[in-house]
This record gives structure tokens, sequence and C-alpha cells, in this order.
């Protein structure tokens, strides 16, 4: 299959600008390692309509957080008529939002965990009451671990709340889940090995995330084949209903008792040296390069 010549989409304005940069290179190293003639572009350094003007054929988005796995990029490749990978501009902006991405999930039947949306006027002796500590916040529309807390004690809500309200106003709480957590990539259509993630103290943060070695990642995750399957088919179902295209994966946990709950939907997940994705595709036989290829050729419009 000809590509022709392929912008991929790396970097960008978001907070998670460094972690695209790592996927995009290696997303880059392994296209041209495969014949594509692919080039780095990155929307924070050059105007958009440049992919049209430099007659790119086809754009790898592989940005991650706002202005790149949101709707907004997705949008102005639909306007330029360039095929561009993963979701479409509805189902990023959908995802991009956790908070709407559980009122869809919740609708079809897709187990999230309890939440209430936070404001400043919030009682949150009253969120506290109500979904128990420890619990979790969050802003809606970060990724990578940024602004998320989890709060162990109700004097500490306020502050946590603080952190992740400086990086959007809208801010969620969410029960605290014990379990193993678990990612499930889908592509093409169908649910890839589990991974599952051991964080140091169960802390999976945006340091423990890239830049160190503290976490262990299990692949394949050891978890009970049944099981196993019924996660892929709700991941299946959960991509679904929020309309995304292609691939993505979504972070999940898994109680002791054998029942789970889905975190969020990822449309452009990490593709660096440590990333989940690449890993669950290693485990069904399918290298770096192959991913990156079937990714591409899963490029459309609309
Ligand atoms: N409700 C929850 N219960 C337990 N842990 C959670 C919960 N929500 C988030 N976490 C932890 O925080 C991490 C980041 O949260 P997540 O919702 O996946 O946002 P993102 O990856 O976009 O920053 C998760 O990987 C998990 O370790
Ligand atoms: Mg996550």
């Amino acid at each position: 299959m000809s590509f022709g010549k392929v912008a991929v989409l790396m970097g960008g304005t978001s907070a998670e600008r460094e972690i695209s940069l790592l996927s995009g290179n290696a997303v880059l190293a392994a296209l041209r390692g495969r014949g594509v003639d692919a080039h780095a572009f990155d929307p924070a350094i050059r105007p958009v309509w440049e992919i049209k003007s430099d007659g790119f054929d086809r754009a790898f988005v592989i940005l991650h957080g706002r202005q790149g796995e949101d709707g907004t990029i997705q949008g102005a490749l639909e306007l330029m008529e360039i095929p561009y990978t993963g979701s479409g501009v509805m189902a990023s902006a959908l995802a991009m939002d956790k908070w709407r991405t559980k009122l869809v999930w919740q609708a079809a039947g897709v187990p999230t965990p309890k939440y209430r949306v936070l404001t400043p006027e919030s009682d949150l002796a009253a969120v506290v009451a109500e979904l128990g500590l420890p619990l979790i916040v969050k802003p809606a529309r970060e990724g990578s671990s940024i602004g998320v807390t989890k709060v162990a004690a109700a004097a500490d809500l306020p502050a946590a709340f603080d952190l992740a309200y400086g990086r959007d106003p809208i801010v969620i709480a969410e029960e605290f889940v014990a379990g193993q957590e678990l990612t499930c990539a889908v592509l093409d259509g169908k649910a890839l090995p589990l991974v599952r993630i051991e964080a140091p103290e169960g802390n999976y943060d945006y340091q423990n995330k890239y830049f160190t070695d503290e976490v262990r990642y299990h692949c394949p995750a050891g978890v009970a084949a049944a099981i196993e399957a019924e996660i892929g088919r709700a991941m299946l179902h959960a991509f679904d209903v929020l309309g995304c295209r292609s691939w993505g994966r979504g972070d999940v946990i898994l109680r002791a008792d054998g029942s789970f709950t889905l975190l969020e939907m990822n449309t452009a997940p990490g593709m660096t040296g440590h990333s989940l994705v690449p890993m669950a595709a290693r485990a069904a036989g399918i290298d770096f390069a192959d991913l990156v290829l079937r990714v591409l050729a899963g490029a459309a419009r609309g």
C-alpha cells in the first residue's frame, strides 16, 4: 500500500507535548524504516494549513491532549481534506472529556466509577460523605495523570480541587476503586491482550508513567481468560459508543471480586518506549512497525 507523503503530527501545545514528541519520533522512525515518505510536523511551530500547502497526503496524529487529541486538529484536517489516523472530530472531543465520556458510558451500560462534578461552590464534605475516602480528583480534559490527586483525608480535598481546577474548569471527583490496574488497547475492531500496571504504592503518576523504571508492566496480564475476554468486549463497546475509530486504549480497574470499571478512553495513546499499546501489540505478534503501519492504513475522514 502506498501512503504518499505522510505528516507525523507531533509535539503541539498541550501539557503532554514532551510525551508526544517521544511518541512521534518513535512513529516517524518506524515509518521511515518501512520506506514511508514520512516527515515530522509540529503544529506548535508551523501553521497547520502547511499540511495542505506542503503537499502531504495523509496525517498520522500522535499529538496527545488538548488541541491534538480533542477534535480540534481533526477538524482542521477534515477541512483540508487530509485523511488522518485515529478517531474523528466528535469521538476525539468526547473521549478527551472524562465527564461527558462517563455520561455516555453510563447511558450505554459501560461500568465507570461513581463520581461528582466539582465546582468552587461544591460542598466538599458532602462529596466525601458520598464517595468515601480515599477519592480521586482529576481535571476532565487532561492526560498523563496531570492534575490527578488521590485524596486520603478530607482536609486535602481543597488543594486537590485547586490543582485540577488550575488545569480545567471541569473537575471530577471519583470514588477510589481498589484493584488491579489494567489497560486494554483496541486495534481494527479487536481488543489486544490486557496489560497490567504495577506502580509503586499504586501511584501511576506522570513521573512514574514516563520517567522512572519503578512501574512494572505485565503482558500477558495474568487475568483469568474469561474475565480478560469480558473486559475486551466491554472495551470494544465503550470504544464504539464514543464513536471511536481504528485504534485507542482504555484504562480499567479490576476489583478482587472479578468486577471491573472503566476510567477513560485515549484516542491517541502513547507510542513511547514505555508505552502500553506497543506492548500489547507485541504480545499479539504485531511488532512496533507493523502496528504503526496498521494505524496509518486506518487513516480516514468523516
Ligand atoms: N477512580 C479511580 N480509582 C483508582 N485509581 C484511579 C481512579 N481514577 C484514576 N486513577 C489512577 O490515576 C491514573 C490516571 O487517571 P486516568 O483517569 O487514567 O487519567 P489520565 O491517564 O488521562 O491522566 C490511573 O491510571 C489510575 O492509576
Ligand atoms: Mg489514563
